[in-house]
């Protein structure tokens, strides 16, 4: 999600910038700008698209000077475009800003500026820090740059730099990566080690809260107390390659470990000052809410098994009926769709045509659209009424995961949304849910800390042939997920069953050693599936079993257990899908095929 690049020093500043930029692609972007100060003042360039685009420009208008910022963004707030992209400014252009993250009061902030007389020329929630700059600037760049920290809230990486001061810039970071990159008469700033190799590989992360005060000759950072803190830089050793995946072996390792932010992101945007949801970018109103009679979840793929999950989601506490179809099905089949009808469209990239065809369709018959996507201004973001952006950032690894995990977010914020319109859910219980949604995330960074019981398990399943996935009411979505995963990195047949429907047909497939993993997270269901798992272990079976914490029942019937902390039933698929993504990871490793690129799958379907 978006790349910063900050220099000083005594270079050409946009070569120094475009070249970082470059080595940041791989975080994902859709435009791209730069703002350099020399002996012509403040000069910039910014367009949607490519990095070339911008790179092609400046061929044939350069920009001079030694010090300089540059961007790669990823659309959050407002689509793409040449107005959106960063740099921001003030408004006489004096002051340039860029950010990476989300800035979660800028509602507030952009109204208290309007009425200072201030006036934006982008959607973006990043212009209200330009404009924060210049409400605040007395002539000291870097107790502005406190002061504007004082006022904003979220996640951010940000750098600014102002005409009158070409000396100097100033990084500020909160939750969103920044990197310092220490050279001589030269200083860098990046949102990742890659962009500043090319110079230096003596480097220092900024921590949270943290502000760094940089010009050619010294770096100081600044502890939230305004205290000087002395950094220790290291040296990297890595090689350019290892280090785009921020340290990780493959993209989706570092998908998995990005979920807890994915999930904070995707919530903490949408909160007011009261607590209650604010799903800015949907109009649905009480009464657009009590006149759906249905909703029809469509989907394909991952995309697919987080509506299944969205589904017992707003049954349970909206009680308005909820049809799952995958997309490529949902128009021959001509559905009960009407304008009564809501339905839900979930697509990570915004782009599978299945799923545009299925939401044309639909929209024909008159329901009104409701998209879950991750792209901003993709085409299913477009076509429809409403849209939800999952905050999990660009997703490189075929196999999706983050995406996953923050499209649930989406529709329990939606299901509780819908309940609260509806009055069928209590405010006690509407905050407690709440609650527990957000300690999600917490909850699942701690539990990532240690995968060595799916490393365990990943040694057990790599050289079996097929591998069974059971479950009941809402972990059968979560089973079904789990044998996708397998299936599409590590080629092991994987199938997921309703455990209670095993007996009529499937346990026929069941012999000595066939391994079956059993999820287990329902408190109503647990003596029933210790039952279907006592079933096939009858049969031979080798049992894993993955269940909340304190069940010992479930280990009682198994071969091994994987337990996730006990949260609310409804919003165990969050954290029990995440051992199924861990085996799939460690067993395709283990394997030794493509993680990231599996043989005959596309990130991005568009094709019918
Ligand atoms: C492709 C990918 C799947 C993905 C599906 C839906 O088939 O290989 O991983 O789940 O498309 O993609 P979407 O972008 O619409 O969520």
């Amino acid at each position: 999600m978006c790349g910063i690049v900050g220099y000083v020093g005594h270079s050409n500043a946009q070569q120094v910038i475009i070249s970082g930029l470059e080595k940041l692609e791989y975080r994902g972007y859709d435009s791209a700008g730069i703002a350099v100060i020399g002996k012509n003042g403040m000069e910039s360039a910014k367009f949607k698209g490519r990095l070339s685009v911008l790179d092609n420009y400046l061929k044939d208008h350069p920009l001079e000077g030694n010090i300089g910022i540059g961007h790669t963004r990823w659309a959050t707030h407002g689509v793409p475009s040449d107005e959106n992209a960063h740099p921001h400014f003030n408004q006489d252009k004096t002051i340039a800003v860029i950010h990476n993250g989300i800035i979660e009061n800028y509602l507030e902030l952009k109204a208290m500026l309007l009425e200072k007389g201030y006036q934006f020329r982008s959607q973006t929630d990043t212009e209200v820090v330009a404009h924060l700059f210049d409400l605040y600037y007395d002539g000291d760049l870097l107790k502005t740059a406190f002061k504007v920290e004082s006022e904003i809230r979220g996640t951010y990486a940000i750098l600014a730099i102002h005409q009158d001061s070409p000396h100097e810039f100033v990084a500020l970071r909160c939750e969103a990566p920044l990197v310092i990159g220490y050279g001589k008469g030269e200083n860098f700033v990046a949102s990742d080690i890659p962009a500043v190799l090319e110079y230096t590989r003596d480097v220092a992360f900024l921590e949270n809260g943290e502000i760094a005060h940089v010009t050619a000759d010294n770096v100081v950072v600044y502890n939230t107390k305004h205290e000087v803190v002395r950094k220790q830089p290291f040296t990297v050793e890595w090689t350019l390659d290892a280090a785009t995946k921020g340290g990780y072996d493959h993209f989706m390792l570092k998908e998995i470990h990005e979920q807890p932010q994915g999930i904070r992101d995707t919530i903490n945007t949408r909160m007011d000052a009261k607590g209650y949801i604010k799903l800015d970018d949907i109009k649905l109103t009480k009464e657009d809410i009590a006149k759906f009679d249905k909703i029809y979840v469509v989907a394909c793929g991952t995309a697919f098994h987080a509506g299944c999950v969205g589904k017992y989601a707003i049954e349970k506490l909206a009680r308005i009926p909820v049809m799952c179809d995958i997309a490529s099905e949902f128009r021959y089949q001509d559905p009960f769709v009407d304008d009564k009808t809501l339905v839900i469209v979930v697509s990570q990239s915004g782009e599978t045509a299945d799923t545009l065809a299925a939401l044309r369709e639909a929209k024909r018959k008159g329901a009104r659209i409701l998209s879950i996507t991750n792209v901003v201004g993709s085409s299913i973001a477009r076509e429809s009424d409403d849209v939800f952006y999952t905050w999990a950032g660009p997703e490189v690894a075929v196999a999706s995961t983050k995406a996953y995990t923050t499209q649930l977010v989406a529709f329990y914020m939606i299901a509780l949304n819908l309940a609260l319109a509806k009055n069928t859910i209590n405010e006690k219980h509407y905050f407690e849910l709440i609650d527990q949604l957000k300690q999600t995330a917490d909850i699942l960074e701690e539990m990532l800390k240690d995968d060595s019981r799916e490393k365990e398990v990943a040694g057990l399943i790599k050289d079996k042939a097929a591998l069974f996935y059971l479950g009941r009411g809402v972990d059968m979505q979560t089973a079904k997920e789990m044998a996708l995963k397998l299936k599409e990195i590590s080629y092991i047949y994987a199938e997921s069953f309703a455990a209670g429907e095993l007996k009529h047909g499937p346990i026929a497939l069941i012999e000595n050693g066939t391994p079956v993993i059993a999820v287990s997270t329902q408190s109503a269901m647990v003596e029933k599936m210790v039952s279907n798992i006592q079933e096939v272990k009858a049969r031979g079976a080798y049992v894993i079993g993955i269940g909340c914490e304190g069940d010992s029942l479930l280990a009682s019937v198994c071969d091994k257990v994987i337990y996730i902390p006990r949260v609310d039933d409804l919003l165990t698929p969050l954290l029990s899908v995440v051992p199924g993504q861990l085996i799939a990871y460690h067993t395709t490793c283990m394997k030794g095929f493509d993680v990231d690129k599996p043989r005959n799958l596309a990130k991005s379907v568009t094709v019918e």
